[in-house]
């Protein structure tokens, strides 16, 4: 320092002169990098290649390591960063975010149509758009900086997703412009291109890890993220669709509103149409439902929406949903492709199911390779055959099924198909019991395909929840003769792991330390995973609370298990079974000595009375993969929601598992959101947590 001289005229030593250098390019690059976002997500026409773009963004990051002190929290740099402490805490909507109602036809359309026109008693212009099948988001930003971000939640309250919403360089942290509203909130659809969500789940799938149904549960996967570093590796993109709160904002159309969303930096979806009549809208409908694959993103409908602002108003809302606004929703796909062969599978219970092997087509955003054909009984009454086309679609858009073969299409010398006698992995004679449709293989220790789908099970998110223990490493760890059931993954040790294809320290250390806290799990979640027929996690849960531990549970007799409120004798009868079997005995004393706890130390709590379905109605249709009927049913229920037989207005969603029944159809019909059971587990989760 220089004392005497004023900061102007005095002369910079050279570590300040690079300083300040340094905070030119830094503020360079940053301008640079963010007129190269707006350019590629609001534009769409990039003017650098990634890799020039990367090397922006590496210089950036440099010259900020050298000189922290330059750091600013809406550096393009930041996007992950700040501890995200707020992530999926409740945020009230400063407006309701409503849902929209749906029409299903051109009539209902018209219908739609004619009671606005009569409301108004005058003529309406709209604004067509696509209808993004994705996750509604709220942006608020203040003072044009990014300060919040929320799901929808439902409707009233949402969950705080702003330092995952941060991590999308298609969200400007800045608006642009100058003379900002002091309050702007937009809303919008987060989603996930259908390329990135391919390369996602090949992704997934070759870590071993479980892949998502479709881009939109990709997307929300990616966003209910913990860690914001995941979601920052998620190329998850925004369409901003309407205006929320804004102080100030003076605008008298909805078509003028999305034109001052895009004038502010932020990715307005370009596929809009203003339409004068009916006619036109209804044309903009029908060329989408046929062009609904030329855009890289999924839509499940085009949106109709009253340009007017006073017109909207006018017309209010009811509280699902505005009266001004209506979804045409497009009609489940259908495909049809080739049965390159039928095969069957061993599951981890030993149930062995039956799947046509597709030559590969897309349906409803997914690439479908294989369909489940249930079991006998259902091969025999479509009457599939190899070589036969047959018509695919996704039941509830996730689970792909194959509808029938088109028999015109039947090549000669098709023969109908015999279900195996022996099981394909080990070579078992199949059993089928009285009364029962599927067929089993009853070598429950030694075949390899029940010894892998139950590691993998025990593993599984729902069960033990041992993180890095995927499909791969357990075929590996089964296939080097270093595990032979579930509880030898208790007894290895890092020169072991160490050997297996493409480990290194680090992997080795993510295992065993997931290995060590998987031994401090609570009983449930072994018991669930020891792979006790109809045995699910509901089922757990309420022996569990009765009896927090297996010496206990080992010494009830058949009638004391069934005394146990929800559980039924079925239940009842095979885990008393179970408990009986010499064989379980010793695996249960070698997770005992693997150091696994066989005891609740606090009993768990009892399912709250408020829970986070509490007044809802909810609809059970098809066959679970993890829940009984009984159990979903209670676990709804426990979770405060009311479990109806039929579909109706009033219903909230409707669960769907496979071989849907017409409560599907009707579900379709009425627009009622349907789910699948992974996501009705997550929404159970909230207040009864799985973990
Ligand atoms: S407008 C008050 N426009 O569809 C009206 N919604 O099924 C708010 N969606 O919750 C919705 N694309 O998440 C609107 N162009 C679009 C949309 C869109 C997708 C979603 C949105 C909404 C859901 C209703």
């Amino acid at each position: 320092m220089q004392p005497g001289l004023p900061t102007e005229t005095r002369p910079l030593r050279g570590d300040e002169r690079q300083r300040e250098v340094a905070q030119r390019r830094v503020e360079e690059l940053r301008d640079v990098i963010n007129a190269h976002d707006y350019r590629y997500y609001v534009l769409d026409s990039p003017e650098v290649t990634d890799a020039e773009y990367d090397a922006l963004m590496r210089e950036l990051r440099q010259l900020e390591a050298e000189f922290p002190e330059l750091i600013l929290p809406e550096s393009p740099t930041q996007r992950v960063g700040g501890r995200p402490t707020e992530l999926f805490a409740p945020v009230q909507h400063r407006l309701p975010m409503r849902s929209l109602d749906n029409a299903f036809s051109d009539e209902e359309l018209a219908a739609w149509a004619a009671r606005v026109e009569r409301r108004l008693g005058a003529r309406t212009d709209c604004v067509c758009e696509l209808k993004i099948d994705g996750l509604a988001v709220s942006l608020t930003y203040e003072d044009g900086a990014l300060v919040r971000a929320a799901t929808r939640g439902d409707g009233l309250v949402g969950e705080d997703i702003t330092a995952n919403v941060r991590t999308m360089r298609s969200v400007p942290m800045r608006l642009r412009g100058k003379g900002l509203p002091r309050v702007l909130e937009v809303r919008g659809e987060i989603y996930l291109p259908v390329k990135a969500f391919e390369r996602l789940n090949a992704e997934l799938t070759g870590r071993g890890e479980r892949p998502f149904a479709n881009p939109r549960n990709g997307a929300a996967g990616s966003i209910r993220q913990k860690d914001p570093a995941v979601t920052a590796s998620r190329p998850l993109r925004l369409w901003c669709y309407a205006l929320g709160f804004a102080e100030g904002v003076t605008v008298s159309r909805h078509s003028e509103a999305l034109d001052f969303l895009k004038h502010l930096g932020l990715p307005v979806n370009p596929e809009l149409k203003r339409v004068r009549t009916l006619k036109e809208a209804q044309d903009f409908c029908a060329y989408w439902q046929a062009h609904r694959h030329d855009v890289d993103y999924e839509i499940d409908g085009a949106v109709v929406k009253v340009d007017a602002l006073e017109q909207q108003r006018e017309l209010g809302e009811t509280s699902r949903a505005p009266r001004w606004a209506i979804a045409f929703k497009f009609p489940p796909e259908e495909r049809t492709t080739l049965v390159k062969s039928i095969s069957v599978n061993t599951g981890r219970t030993g149930k062995v199911t039956p799947f046509a092997v597709l030559e590969p087509v897309r349906v409803s955003g997914a690439t479908v390779t294989y369909a489940t054909l249930h079991n006998e009984e259902e091969v025999r009454r479509r009457d599939v055959r190899e070589g036969d086309t047959v018509i695919v679609r996704r039941a509830g858009e996730v689970i792909p099924e194959v509808v029938g073969p088109v028999l015109s299409k039947r090549p000669p010398d098709a023969r109908p198909w015999r279900f195996p006698k022996k099981c394909p992995a080990c070579g078992t004679k199949l059993v089928r019991e009285e009364g029962e449709a599927d067929w089993r293989c009853p070598n429950r220790v030694g075949c390899p395909s029940q010894a892998i789908e139950w590691l993998f099970h025990f593993a599984s998110r729902g069960a033990m929840d041992i993180e890095h223990l995927g499909y791969v490493t357990g075929m590996q760890l089964l296939e080097q003769g270093l595990v032979k059931d579930p509880a030898d993954i208790f007894f290895l040790t890092a020169e072991q792991l160490g050997q297996l294809p493409n480990t290194g320290e680090k992997s080795v250390g993510n295992l065993l330390s997931a290995i060590e806290s998987a031994r401090h799990r609570p009983l449930w979640r072994l018991l669930v995973g020891l792979n006790i027929r109809h045995v699910g996690p509901f089922a757990a849960r309420l022996l569990t609370q009765r009896f927090p531990s297996m010496d206990a549970l080992r010494q009830l007799s058949l009638d004391e298990l069934q005394s146990v409120q929800g559980i039924g004798p079925r239940i009842a009868q095979s885990l008393h079974t179970w408990l009986q079997q010499p064989e379980n005995t010793r695996l249960l004393d070698k997770l005992r000595r693997g150091g696994v706890q066989l005891q609740d130390e606090a009993p768990a709590t009892e399912p709250s009375a408020t829970g986070p379905l509490s007044g809802k109605a909810v609809v059970i249709t098809g066959e679970l993969e993890t829940l009984s009927r009984e159990e979903a049913t209670q676990a709804a229920e426990a979770a405060g929601a009311r479990v109806t037989s039929s579909v109706s207005k009033s219903t909230a969603f409707v669960v769907v598992g496979a071989r849907p029944g017409t409560k599907y159809d009707k579900a379709q019909a009425l627009g009622i959101e349907t789910v699948d059971e992974q996501e009705f587990l997550r929404r159970l989760g909230r207040s009864r947590p799985l973990h």
